[in-house]
């Protein structure tokens, strides 16, 4: 993990001399200059270790430094001192620092001493994410589930998990393909080496070769070292080939080949590598479909779908919904830091007859959108966006009588809005219409993302965010002709 520095020191000297210390790869030095608000201002600034300036610490000096290390990162302090004073040291000791150094010391006396304490807070980062990941490690667990259609499916899962096969993971956007890759790798017996995704479908395809084989220095313009590829760097753990459907015919011949004979070659190389990795795919097309419209290779995909796992989608899982609507609840609650506790029951009902086209990413939005807006304990139907929540008409009918006497009836607004900011209520009503005139762009485009974009006058990537969020897939217009 990368470790940030920031130096809150206004001696220009001093400054520039601490300034050409760090040096090392893994380590980002920031300087800020703020006059004598240098010290508020670092506030502000992430980091994880402050080198301060003695008498930029504001007094009283013992409460300053408490309240910069209650900081979400809990920094370390280094208080730099003008001479060495036993007084002042056992002072700012006592008041939490981590060391206090004279500047009088040599530089390599402060490299030494800095890099012990860079060391040591590297060390304490690797720990807090081990820490942290058992919670939000992926487990087969999390599948666990009240559905039959769920319960078969994951009968298969567990068959299949702790074996080396290739595995091909299917189903619609968000249902978490991903996820349930990553908690195969962590229960298989492959658990301790790494896992390493790919999205085919984010790269270009010169690019995407190199990605996944690695290319050798000078294989191609700008190649000015050489690179591992991803098959290299999953070594004894696992590759997850995500949106395989994506990969051009041309590597689809290259990845067969590799998966074949269980060796990769560079870009520009000569000699095969053998390498050992599983590999997973997942991919939200018809793959058979693509194989029978010359898409995708018949021998690929033959090979990938030794077992093909189709992960069912939300509305075939109802039952489910508030189980995992209210783990969210839980699991967001410390991040977001909003002390919601629970969901209402008419919202958990709303919840389990929507339709979910963006399954459990679509849901896990709802849920923080809500906990968001949501001004008690209790997330209520007023906190679920208009597409879900509540028939729009319901909502913006207008009760104009045509000369501009508008009889603005307040009944006809939702009675919690009235509790709301109109920032609040103001987002309400513009993600409803954003939905629905996306969603009506794209009916017409047939869901072809660029020239909706173009259409809208926004990139396609903030397009396609845009999709994500509100739980729009292309594939559903496709077919449509409006
Ligand atoms: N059973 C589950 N329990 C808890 N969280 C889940 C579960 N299934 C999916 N998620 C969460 O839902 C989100 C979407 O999952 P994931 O990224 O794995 O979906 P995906 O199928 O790969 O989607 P896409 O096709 O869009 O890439 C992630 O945040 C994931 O952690
Ligand atoms: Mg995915």
């Amino acid at each position: 993990m990368l470790i940030r520095v920031l130096l809150v020191i206004e001696e220009p000297k001093l400054r520039q001399r601490l300034e050409g210390l760090f040096e090392r790869p893994d380590v980002v030095v920031e300087s800020p200059r703020g006059g004598k608000f240098l010290w508020e201002r670092a506030s502000r600034l992430s980091a994880d270790v402050l080198i301060v300036q003695e008498d930029l610490i504001p007094a009283p000096v013992s409460e300053s430094i408490a309240a910069q290390r209650a900081l979400p990162e809990s920094p370390w302090i280094v208080a730099m001192v003008r001479e060495e004073n036993a007084e002042v040291r056992a002072r700012l000791l006592a008041a939490g620092c981590e060391a206090v150094l004279p500047a009088s010391l040599g530089d390599a006396q402060l490299q030494a001493v800095f890099a012990t304490v860079l060391a040591k807070r590297s060390e304490l980062s690797v720990t807090r994410l081990r820490e942290a990941r058992p919670a939000a490690r992926p487990s087969l667990n999390d599948f666990v589930s009240q559905s039959p259609a769920m319960q078969a499916f994951l009968g298969l899962v567990r068959k299949v998990a702790g074996s080396e096969s290739t595995l091909l993971i299917a189903g619609e956007t968000g249902v978490g393909k991903e996820r349930l890759a990553q908690a195969v790798h962590h229960e298989g017996g492959r658990a301790q080496g790494p896992f390493v995704p790919v999205n085919c479908a984010a790269l270009a395809e010169s690019l995407l070769e190199s990605e996944l084989f690695g290319h050798e220095e000078g294989a191609f313009t700008g190649a000015t070292r050489s690179r591992r590829g991803c098959f290299e760097l999953a070594h004894r753990g696992t590759l997850f080939l995500d949106e395989i459907g994506e990969v051009p015919p041309h590597l689809q011949v290259k990845l067969l080949r590799a998966l074949q004979e269980r060796e990769i070659r560079r870009v520009g190389g000569e000699k095969g590598l053998p390498v050992d990795v599983r590999v997973m795919a997942a991919t939200n097309r018809d793959l058979e479909g693509e194989v029978k419209a010359g898409r995708f290779r018949q021998d690929l995909y033959y090979r990938l779908s030794v077992v093909t796992l189709t992960i069912p989608p939300l509305r075939e899982r109802r039952e489910d919904i508030p189980t995992l609507a209210e783990s969210y609840v839980r699991f967001l609650r410390a991040r977001i830091g909003r002390d919601v506790r629970g969901i209402a029951p008419e919202v958990l009902e709303v919840l389990q007859n929507y339709t979910w086209p963006g399954n459990v990413r679509e849901l896990i939005n709802v849920i923080e959108r809500a906990m968001l807006l949501c001004n008690g304990e209790t997330i209520t139907i007023a906190d679920l966006p208009l597409s879900i929540g509540r028939p729009p008409a319901a909502v913006l009918h207008h009760g104009g009588n045509g000369n501009g006497q508008a009889h603005a009836n307040v009944s006809e607004v939702p009675a919690e809005w009235l509790g709301k900011p109109l920032r609040e209520v103001r987002q309400l009503i513009v993600e409803h219409y954003e939905r629905a005139y996306l969603a009506g762009l794209l009916r017409e485009e047939r869901g072809r993302i660029g020239a909706t974009a173009a259409r809208a006058g926004i990139e396609p990537r903030s397009l396609y965010e845009k999709m994500r969020h509100y739980g729009l897939r292309k594939e559903d217009f496709k077919k449509k002709v409006s």
